[in-house]
């Protein structure tokens, strides 16, 4: 197994900045890397305000918060890759924009250090096509938000070695969360059960079956889901979504896998859900 004291963490978004706070709080020496300086600006805060509500719920003392911020350095240089032995790459969800960061992550990492991607949906195999070291691309797909959430589905992508798995699998358990290991298919598992689901009451919206809060209250009085449907893709944010079902859509190639015209509707507005302010419900 590879040893890994350095992460670097590409994009400070909901996830990348959720990544970076759980890395730096297990001990990891973290640079958290946005090309947008407002982004990276706002992932700082966040992970700020998130370490401060831990202390003052004394889940962690105030001297583990300083510690932890301690351990990160935001970076706006690519070139900080050279420090790093695992990159963990969270940027948008397209696999244009991903595929050219792998590969430019892959001319300046050293040959050591492994690249991972966070992505929902996206074929590991065909990231790791844009490098040198498809044996040490991974997925490591966490769940929102990050610190809450116990979940990290590892994906081998087919070229991806046993010591990559291994070393990851490792560092997911290091950093307090379960790891399931999950073949590299479109959606994998979390998203191919989740996403149709949320799409199906899109349509349902969509058909005017019943009004947002109605659908969102069915599932989670009628089924016992802690979140309404609808609720979630606002949380998700309604690019990932309509990026998902797209991904599952062109994968499956099959038209049960159709995203809803009104979920296109609401990314084409800029309606985003909760970081935009507007999604299904208003945030304003
Ligand atoms: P987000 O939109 O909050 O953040 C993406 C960040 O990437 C932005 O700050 C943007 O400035 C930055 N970025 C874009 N292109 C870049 C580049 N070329 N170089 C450096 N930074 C760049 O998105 P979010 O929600 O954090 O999603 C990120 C990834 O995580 C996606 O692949 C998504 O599918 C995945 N994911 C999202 C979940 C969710 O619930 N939102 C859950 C699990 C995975």
């Amino acid at each position: 197994m590879k040893t890994i004291e350095n992460i670097m963490v590409i994009g400070a978004g909901q996830m990348g900045a959720g990544i970076a706070q759980v890395c730096a709080q297990g001990g990891y020496t973290v640079y958290l890397h946005d090309k947008n300086d407002e982004a990276r600006t706002k992932g700082i805060n966040t992970i700020d305000k998130l370490l401060e509500r831990s202390v003052q719920k004394q889940r962690i003392s105030a001297q583990e918060k300083e510690d932890a911020l301690k351990r990160l350095t935001l970076s706006n240089r690519l070139q900080d890759a050279e420090q790093a032995d695992l990159i963990i790459e969270a940027v948008v969800e397209n696999l244009q924009v991903k595929a050219s960061i792998f590969h430019e992550l892959d001319k300046i990492a050293p040959t050591h250090t492994l690249l991972a991607s966070n992505t929902s949906s996206l074929p590991i195999t065909e990231l790791a096509a844009h490098t040198k070291r498809p044996d040490q691309v991974i997925g490591m797909h966490f769940m929102n938000p990050v610190p809450v959430m116990k979940l990290v589905e590892i994906i081998r992508g087919l070229q991806t070695s046993e010591e990559t798995f291994q070393t990851i699998e490792q560092l997911a358990r290091n950093l307090a969360k379960t790891p399931i290991a999950v073949n590299d298919f479109p959606g994998f598992v979390s998203n191919r059960i989740l996403m149709p689901m949320i799409n199906e009451a899109i349509y349902t919206l969509y058909e005017g079956i019943a009004t947002v809060e109605d659908i969102d209250t069915s599932m989670k009085l009628g089924m016992n889901h802690p979140m309404g449907p609808l609720t979630l893709a606002d949380f998700i944010g309604l690019d990932t979504c309509l990026y998902i079902m797209e991904v599952l859509h062109e994968g499956f190639a099959d038209s049960k896998y159709r995203p809803c015209p009104l979920l296109r509707q609401y990314v084409k507005a800029g309606w985003l859900g909760k970081k935009s302010g507007k999604g299904f419900y208003n945030y304003s």
